[in-house]
C-alpha cells in the first residue's frame, strides 16, 4: 500500500497510527472532520501534496484521485497557486467585505467565462452559495418551494438535505432528510423528482408551479450527465412558470468546460453555484447569474419589504482565495490546458474499458462524465439515484480498496476527480492498479 516517499514530511508528529487516531478521537467527533471515514485497514493521514501525488503521516507515497474532494483541479501546489497565495498574503489576508481588487479582479474573470453570468457573488463553500441561490430565486418570485433530483447533493443546508441518500423509496415528489437536526417543515417546501425523466419533472412543476422558487439541478449528477431532452425541458417549463432554474456547477463549474455547463449544453440557467475547483484548493464559492435575480442581493433595496435578500459573510470576496481562484482560472484558460486535462481523463476511461473487457468482468461498466471516473458494478445504464443503487456496493468497495493497496488513493464509494496534474505516467500507473484492483474485485 503505497511506496515509500524519498523523505517523510511528518517528522513533527510522533506517536502510532492507533495513538493519532486516539487524539483525534478525544477532539473530534467520530475522529474525523466530516462524513468520510477511512474502512479498517486503511491506516492514511495526508501530510503533504505536489502535483498528483500525495506523502502520508508514514512516509508513503499515493497517486491522489480525491483531490481535495475534487478543489484541487491543478494538482497539489501548483507553482500558480502557490504563487497567488504567498504574494496575496504578503498584502492581506483579509479585508472587510465591501470591495477588493482579487474579488472583483475574479468576478470580472468568471463573468467573462461564463458569457451569460451577469453579477457574481462570492462564498466560502458549495453548500452556502447553493444555499444563497435558493434564497434569491425565493426572493425574487415570492414563492418557497423548490426541486431538486432525487439523490442529488447540493451541500449541508437544511434545505439541501432531502431525498440525497434515500434509504427507502418514497413516492415522488415526497421525500425524507439525510440528517437529523433538520426541521419537518422544511420537507414541506422540497419537492424530489428522478433524474433524466423531463416528464415526472414537468408534471411535478406543472402542478404546483404556484409555490415553487427554483428547479435546482446538476449538470453531471454523481457520474452520470444530463441526457439530451432533460435540461431543455427543465428551462421550457421555469419559463413557462416564472421559475428560477439554478444549475448546481459545484463539480462540473470550470471542470467540464470553462464556460460552464451552458457551453456544453447551449441551455442556460438563470443562476449557476460554481465551488470546488474555482478556488484550486481554498475555499471559495460563488452565486453567479442574470441580474434580476442577483440584484435581490444588492444591499440598496433595504430591507426584505423591498426584496433585499440576505447574501453574504465576513469573509465573502477574502483576498486570499480570490487571489488562489484567479490563479486557477487563468492557468485552466491557457491554450491546451483543458483540452489536455480532458484528453488524459479520456485515455484512463478508454484503459479502463480494455481492462474490463479483457477481464470479462460483465457486470463492470466504467462511469463518469468528463474529468471524472470510476468502475461501477451494475447491469444496464445508469441514469438516476435508483439505478446507481443497485449496483453491488460491496464489490465497488473491493474494487476500491485494492486501488489504495496498489498506492491509488480514493475515497472508498466516492467518485474519483481527474486534475491537471495527472498525465500519462499518472495514467499508466491508475490502468496497472485498477488492473489488480479489479481482478481482487471480480473474486
Ligand atoms: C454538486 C454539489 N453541490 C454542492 C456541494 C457542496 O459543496 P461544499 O462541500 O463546498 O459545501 C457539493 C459537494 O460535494 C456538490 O458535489
Amino acid at each position: 500500500m503505497g511506496r515509500p516517499a524519498s523523505d517523510s514530511a511528518n517528522d513533527t508528529e510522533t506517536g502510532s497510527y492507533a495513538e493519532t487516531v486516539a487524539r483525534a478521537e478525544r477532539v473530534l467527533p467520530g475522529g474525523v472532520l466530516g462524513r468520510h471515514v477511512y474502512p479498517d485497514g486503511v491506516e492514511h493521514i495526508p501530510v503533504s501534496g505536489k502535483g498528483a501525488w500525495i506523502v502520508d503521516h508514514a512516509g508513503r507515497e499515493f497517486l491522489d484521485y480525491s483531490c481535495g474532494g475534487g478543489s484541487l483541479i491543478l494538482g497539489y501546489s501548483h507553482p500558480a497557486v502557490v504563487r497567488a497565495v504567498q504574494a496575496q498574503a504578503e498584502q492581506a489576508t483579509q479585508f472587510v467585505s465591501i470591495r477588493n481588487f482579487p474579488a472583483l479582479h475574479l468576478a470580472e474573470r468568471v463573468t467573462e467565462l461564463v458569457g451569460w453570468v451577469e453579477r457574481v457573488r462570492f462564498a466560502l463553500s458549495g453548500a452556502e452559495a447553493v444555499m444563497f441561490a435558493l434564497r434569491l430565486a425565493r426572493a425574487a418570485t415570492g414563492r418557497d418551494k423548490i426541486v431538486k433530483f432525487e439523490g442529488a447533493y447540493h451541500g449541508n443546508s437544511d434545505y439541501a438535505l432531502w431525498g440525497m441518500a434515500p434509504r427507502t423509496a418514497v413516492p415522488y415528489p415526497a421525500t425524507a432528510p439525510d440528517s437529523a437536526g433538520i426541521p419537518g417543515a422544511i420537507g414541506e417546501l422540497v419537492l424530489v423528482a428522478p433524474y433524466n425523466d423531463p416528464e415526472a419533472a414537468a408534471s411535478i412543476v406543472n402542478r404546483e408551479w404556484r409555490e415553487i422558487a427554483a428547479v435546482i439541478v446538476e449538470p453531471v449528477q454523481r457520474y452520470y450527465a444530463a441526457e439530451p431532452g432533460f435540461l431543455e425541458t427543465l428551462r421550457r417549463v421555469c419559463d413557462a412558470r416564472g421559475i428560477v432554474l439554478i444549475y448546481d456547477e459545484v463539480v462540473t463549474g470550470f471542470r467540464h468546460a470553462l464556460g460552464g455547463a451552458a457551453e456544453l449544453t447551449g441551455i442556460e440557467p438563470d443562476l449557476s453555484v460554481f465551488g470546488k475547483a474555482l478556488g484550486g484548493g481554498l475555499p471559495v464559492s460563488a452565486v453567479a447569474g442574470r441580474e434580476a435575480v442577483m440584484s435581490h442581493g444588492d444591499p440598496k433595496r433595504g430591507g426584505p419589504e423591498d426584496g433585499y435578500c440576505y447574501v453574504t459573510s465576513s469573509q465573502a470576496g477574502n483576498p486570499l482565495g480570490c487571489a488562489a481562484a484567479l490563479a486557477t482560472l487563468n492557468e485552466l484558460s491557457r491554450p491546451g490546458v483543458m483540452q489536455a486535462f480532458h484528453r488524459s481523463a479520456e485515455e484512463l476511461k478508454a484503459g479502463l474499458h480494455d481492462i474490463v473487457e479483457r477481464r470479462g468482468a460483465t457486470a463492470a461498466q466504467v462511469v463518469g462524465s468528463g474529468p471524472l471516473w470510476d468502475i461501477v458494478f451494475a447491469d444496464g445504464p445508469i441514469r438516476n439515484h435508483r439505478a446507481a443503487v443497485r449496483a453491488d456496493s460491496a464489490r465497488h468497495r473491493r474494487f476500491h480498496l485494492g486501488l489504495v493497496e496498489q498506492g491509488v488513493m480514493v475515497r472508498i464509494g466516492g467518485r474519483s476527480y481527474f486534475s491537471t496534474a495527472h498525465r500519462e505516467r499518472e495514467v499508466e500507473f491508475t490502468l496497472r492498479a485498477a488492473d489488480a484492483a479489479l481482478r481482487a474485485a471480480m473474486r
